[in-house]
């Protein structure tokens, strides 16, 4: 999607079954070959998500044979050990069954070293262990570093790697990146904070923050389908949309992540970071070219378009949170969270948050915004909808049913597509006109196996295209809009002017302050 540095290219393996709807789709790239180093190498995302990208890459042939992994980590473990461990999870996680013989081969390239992140010798062992291996296995010393740590942890190993010279590129180096998983920060503070170590080390352009959503396949597709088609830009403006509406509704819960929950909620969790980038990607300008630095100056224009003047009437009337009890999802009783492991039984912590915004722009001003995710919430469901303005003239006003504006929603997962709503009359002699939905799904529409997330994140960064990962002053918009509402429930919480929580049942929709926040403009939440 993005424009990229050029980098060899060569042609996935041919396909079991060639699929005539991906006939002239172009061929991926290659990266160069590189050492892949993960702290935190023991995690869940390592198991469950690093690794099984990489290894699906390898399996596509998007990965150079000399692709290596170097696993960071405290835990002893021998190569063999940790080669073990990561067969069953990849086996576990991968998208597609693990192939034994390919797996041999790409377990051939994962090492273990084993270190304390504070510790500065461990880094000299682990700049040795890089250059034996950039020669043993012709990685040609590209390291790309991924922290897949908990993020108190971040600036210690940014600054270890730092001293080891790990940082360094050119002049007898190959290339040196660093992957940030979010959160990044807790507040504008720390993120300032943090985005100022980093600086002290990496160069902006080596540093890669990760947020997922945008190596999503439907959210990658938002910019095609907005800037790849010329009949919606023209009313995508004030004029023609009524209001916007985007929701993150998981029906998990905070799923064995009590503690690290307990410090983040909704708020910091998925709404600076996910929705804020679904926002500014439905609400920014067409960007002058498709490259990281023209896409990003123009999500970060948005960013810092929204009203962020939060005081206490505007939070206690803009924005509602929300925090489950117990219910029933999928047909089986669930705790509340207050029960859950690690989280105390009378917190405060927010697992829904629904907000009004407002974009202060010439394209946005007086459109709102009404955003709302939330856990255990009724069923999964991400999706965007633009909703248009009704015609100037009712012509059609004196039959029963009242027509529904036109819609466009697109549906991020699952079932992933695009609906169209719009007014149609229906047969018959008389002048009845119903809303019909034309509906695009990508299942029906191409056949291909969809990469996940962070085979595309993965890939992209060692390419060397930043397109889909958030720059310093992207992080820090998204905060300066989020942090003083968390601030303002702080003090709320700490003033004794607590929240009534639990204040919805998990499996339903959320509290009812979210239905009133958009009902009392007039509008409702979209049924999903
Ligand atoms: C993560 C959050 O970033 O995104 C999780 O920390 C959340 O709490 C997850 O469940 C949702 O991602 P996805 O890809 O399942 O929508």
């Amino acid at each position: 999607m993005a424009r990229r540095a050029p980098t060899l290219t060569r042609s996935a393996p041919p396909r079991p079954q060639a699929n005539p709807l991906r006939a002239g789709l172009r061929l991926e790239r290659v990266p160069e070959p590189a050492c892949v180093v993960v702290f935190g190498a023991t995690g869940d995302l390592t198991h469950r998500k690093i690794l099984p990208a990489l290894y699906n890459l390898r399996r596509v042939g998007l990965l150079p044979p000399e692709t290596t992994v170097v696993a960071f980590a405290r835990r002893p473990y021998t190569d063999e050990q940790y080669r073990a461990e990561l067969k069953e999870a990849v086996a576990q996680f991968s998208r597609v069954p693990i192939q034994d013989a390919l797996w041999d081969d790409f377990a051939a390239g994962i090492f273990y070293q084993q270190g304390e992140f504070h510790d500065q010798e461990a880094y000299k062992r682990l700049s040795q262990r890089l250059e034996q291996l950039s020669v043993a296995r012709g990685t040609r010393d590209n390291r790309l570093f991924y922290l897949a740590t908990p993020p108190s942890l971040g600036p210690t190993i940014i600054e270890n790697l730092g001293k080891a010279s790990l940082d360094a590129e050119g002049r007898g180096h190959g290339w040196s990146r660093i992957v940030i998983e979010k959160p990044f920060g807790q507040d504008l503070e720390s993120a300032r904070e943090l985005n100022r170590d980093v600086g002290h080390v990496f160069r902006e352009s080596q540093v890669y923050r990760i947020d997922h959503y945008l190596g999503k396949e439907t959210v990658r597709n938002l910019l095609v389908f907005r800037f790849g088609n010329g009949i919606f830009e023209p009313i995508w403006n004030r004029r023609y949309v009524d209001h916007v509406q985007i929701t993150v509704a998981e029906s998990l819960g905070v799923e064995g992540r009590g503690a690290f929950y307990e410090e983040a909620g909704a708020s910091r969790d998925i709404l600076q970071n996910h929705m804020l980038q679904l926002l500014s990607l439905v609400a920014m300008e067409p960007p002058i070219a498709f490259d990281a630095d023209d896409l990003r100056n123009e999500k970060l224009r948005v960013l810092r378009a929204i009203d962020c003047d939060w005081n206490e009437e505007r939070v206690a009337h803009d924005v509602v949170r929300g925090q489950y009890g117990p219910g029933w999802v999928a047909g089986k009783p669930v705790p509340g969270y207050r029960e859950e492991p690690e989280v105390a039984r009378d917190s405060t912590t927010e697992t829904f948050v629904a907000l009004r915004l407002h974009i202060q722009n010439w394209r946005w001003a007086d459109v709102p915004f009404y955003l709302r995710t939330g856990k255990r919430l009724a069923k999964p469901a991400t999706e965007i909808s633009v909703q248009f303005k009704q015609p100037p003239l009712a012509l059609f006003h004196d039959v029963q049913q009242n027509p529904e504006p036109n819609l466009l929603a697109m549906r991020i997962q699952p079932d992933e597509g695009i609906l169209l709503r719009f007014v149609a009359k229906v047969p018959g002699l008389g002048l009845d006109v119903r809303s019909v939905n034309m509906d695009f799904t990508y299942g029906s529409s191409f056949v291909s196996d969809t990469p996940e997330a962070y085979e595309t994140l993965l890939l992209d960064a060692m390419l060397g295209d930043a397109s889909l990962f958030t720059r310093a002053d992207e992080v820090e918009a998204a905060w300066a809009v989020v942090s003083p509402i968390d601030r303002m429930w702080d003090q709320w919480d700490q003033s004794g002017n607590r929240p009534q929580f639990p204040n919805y049942a998990a499996g339903t929709w959320g509290p009812e302050e979210a239905d009133r926040l958009i009902e009392r403009d007039g509008r409702r939440w979209r049924r999903l």
